[in-house]
């Protein structure tokens, strides 16, 4: 069994970043510029944004934190959005869900400058994904290709089960997997609640992304010797020995189902890290403008 190891990974991509970075600053281009918008005080969310803020600063990108209060109305959260749209210094931005509920979601995405929504959230980004057109990848999709591609993991001609059908992992991993690509090729199954014998069903797979939520749903007996296992999950759950009081597992049982596997991903250290790469990536693209022109 070979780790998958996402945290390493993401720390090399991030150098890489930093050095494009350097090339940039030394002829006189313009610094890439990420800004996050974090409304209210929700601690995951603050976890989760400070760790993208912290990145850009490391590598060498601006980076722009707005943080109006729980709150704001939606009218005024649509204004920060079209300032956002409208500044030319801003390369790309992301405004982090979930939002208080008195706010539209789906009309804040809508609301983002598609050039500039380096989450790859708007529906315009997904219908290009979907349609093999330049687009920003959304950030988890976008990391489990890079580690399959990154570790050579051969995706043509494999049987690959999705457990988990959300917009921003199960159904765009499930479209990049089976197109023509050099990460792709694959034949998809995507399970979900609905599925009469998920076991049956993963059993099968060559390649396994669990994204369904369920703390270690996967066990030794659901997989075939020799398979590869991406496990999105990040799920807390109870340990008194821990400090915290509790852990975080995934949708894979580690323990049990690590030595059948050829390659697994860690939790916490796996898919978790190259999220905040993929981000990063997308935001040089946009600088670049690499995908809209
Ligand atoms: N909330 C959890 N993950 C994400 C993400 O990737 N982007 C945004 N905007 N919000 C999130």
């Amino acid at each position: 069994m070979q780790l998958i190891d996402g945290k390493q990974l993401a720390k090399t991509i991030k150098e890489e970043l930093a050095q494009e970075v350097e090339q940039i600053k030394a002829n006189g281009g313009k610094i890439p510029h990420l800004a996050a918008v974090l409304v209210g005080d929700d601690p995951a969310s603050k976890a989760y944004v400070g760790s993208k803020v912290r990145s850009c600063e490391k590598i060498g990108y601006k980076s722009t934190l707005i943080t109006p209060a729980a709150d704001v109305s939606e009218e005024e959260l649509l204004g920060i959005v079209d300032k956002l749209n409208m500044d030319p210094d801003i390369d790309g931005f992301i405004v982090q869900l979930p939002l208080p509920k008195h706010i539209d979601a789906e009309k804040v995405t809508l609301a983002i400058d598609p050039k500039k929504d380096v989450d790859g959230f708007h529906p315009q980004n997904f219908g290009r994904m979907a349609l093999g057109l330049p687009c920003y990848l959304p950030a988890t999709p976008f990391g489990i290709v890079t580690m399959l591609d990154r570790y050579n993991i051969e995706t043509s001609g494999k049987h690959c089960v999705v457990l988990g059908r959300s917009n921003i992992v199960g159904t765009p991993i499930s479209l990049l997997l089976s197109r023509k690509a050099k990460v792709g090729n694959c034949t998809v199954t995507i399970t979900h609640s609905r599925t009469k014998n998920i076991a049956e069903e993963v059993k099968r797979a060559d390649i396994i992304i669990a994204a369904i939520g369920i703390p270690r749903f996967v066990t030794e007996d659901m997989v075939k010797d020799g398979a590869v296992i991406i496990d999105v999950g990040i799920n807390r759950v109870e340990d008194p020995t821990a400090k915290r009081g509790y852990r975080l597992v995934g949708d894979v049982d580690y323990e049990n189902v690590a030595e059948k596997c050829s390659f697994i991903t860690p939790v916490p250290g796996g898919v978790g890290p190259m999220t905040v790469t993929s981000l990063l990536t997308n935001t040089l693209r946009a600088s670049r403008k690499e995908v809209y022109g």
